[in-house]
């Protein structure tokens, strides 16, 4: 199993790098061997890979999350922390998320499901589901547990999970038009057990909530996460940044009582 480490640029930008003997491109570095350069550096410890002085670091989910390969729109940490929290998905639990993208969801969800969790992932663009399982691989090889994780490479509309689970504790869909499968998957919910809508604009959060309701769930939470960075500033002080707040998207959660 290839081991994976992660070097740091002053600014925070970062790369996962296999830890192989043989020669690699890493995008924004260059080629080099990983072994040979990074055999005696320590986690903390600096070095210098062609022009770039870099810092050496242990790989955790900031890492997988800034050094990820990206194709889809993923979702970010302000959504995901909140899905996570409020929908209560934990070590152990057995949880459905589509579509699975570039795997950004994916990534907060195996860090904490743990090694008794199970993740089933579904993905219909097979362009996608490539990176997705990329970035999963590594996460598998870095982070300290692992869930059970499957991805069903089509249509969730016709993907079937009765031969690996019998339920779920949780489903996040996060797809263009998620209404019409809420029905039939809000069947596959434990009682107690929450789906959400990840919806960039309001015509989407809509339809979910009515499909939701015509589903037979109660919506729990719906609305939108407001997030506002704050800076140093340069005569001293902190304050918020100039950066206006941005819009990701509308987030439903609605349980099977
Ligand atoms: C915005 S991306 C998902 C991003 C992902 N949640 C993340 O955080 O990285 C939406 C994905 O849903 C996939 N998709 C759209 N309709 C789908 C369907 N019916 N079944 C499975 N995947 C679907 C798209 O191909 C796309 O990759």
């Amino acid at each position: 199993m290839t081991e994976f480490t992660a070097l740091r640029e002053d600014d925070g930008r970062t790369y996962i790098v296999p830890l192989q003997d043989e020669q690699i491109k890493i995008k924004g570095i260059g080629r080099f061997s990983p072994m040979e350069v990074l055999k005696t550096t320590q986690n903390g410890e600096r070095v210098t890979i062609g022009q770039k002085v870099l810092t050496k670091v242990e790989v955790g989910l900031p890492e997988l999350r800034k050094g990820m390969k990206r194709r889809a729109q993923i979702i970010n940490p302000k959504d995901a922390g909140f899905l996570l929290a409020w929908m209560g998905i934990g070590a152990g639990q057995t949880v459905l998320e589509a579509g699975h993208g570039s795997g950004g969801l994916a990534l907060h969800l195996a860090n904490v499901l743990g090694e008794n969790g199970t993740l089933i992932s579904v993905e219909n663009r097979p362009e996608h589901a490539e990176v997705g399982r990329e970035n999963m691989n590594r996460a598998a090889n870095a982070l300290k547990e692992f869930p059970d994780w499957t991805l069903i490479e089509g249509d969730v509309a016709e993907a079937s999970f009765d031969e690996i689970v019998d339920q779920f504790d949780a489903i996040i869909l996060d797809l263009p038009e998620p209404w019409p499968v809420i029905s039939v998957l809000s069947k596959k919910l434990r009682h107690g057990g929450r789906i959400a809508c990840y919806c960039p604009v309001s015509s989407q959060l809509e339809k979910a909530w009515e499909a939701c309701e015509e589903a037979g769930l109660e919506v729990d939470w719906a609305g939108e996460m407001m997030e506002r960075v704050w800076t140093k500033a340069s005569r001293g002080g902190v304050r918020p940044g100039n950066t206006p707040m941005g819009h990701t998207a509308f987030l439903l959660i609605a349980e099977r009582t």
